[in-house]
């Protein structure tokens, strides 16, 4: 990925499904890295984008969905960070807040499985 710097998050075993790494390269910037499935991984910046809080701080659950009023059930394939300061739920796949309250979001990095090593590229 050509201009964007390569960073090793961990080895592809080290995370489960559901399971999250923080980086913090440089020691400025906070991004948040999650496996979202065997062979899917996400990483998000780790402010939240309500007002700014630490999704790292938080949990990553299934979103719950519904089909149908009264229906609901936790989606296979589809996870929500929640901000430990105010339970704001994003979209860990697309950096997006589920309640569209503002017009922010999280960035999102590519992250690829490259020998075996998550890398994360920003
Ligand atoms: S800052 Fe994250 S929910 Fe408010």
């Amino acid at each position: 990925m050509t201009g964007r710097r390569r960073l090793v998050v961990c080895r592809a075993e080290e995370l489960r499904p559901g399971g999250t790494k923080l980086l913090t390269p440089g020691g400025r910037r906070r991004i948040l890295v999650a496996r979202l499935s065997d062979d899917e991984y996400t990483a998000v910046t780790d402010y939240c984008p309500h007002q700014g809080g630490p999704l790292s701080g938080g949990s990553m659950e299934r979103m719950w969905v519904g089909d149908d009023y009264y229906e609901h059930r936790q989606a296979e394939d589809r996870w929500v960070l929640i901000c430990p300061y105010h339970n704001f739920e994003t979209d860990a796949r697309t950096g997006c807040p589920v309640l569209r309250i503002n017009r922010s979001r999280a960035a999102t990095y590519p992250v690829a499985v490259e020998d075996g090593d998550v890398v994360v590229y920003v």
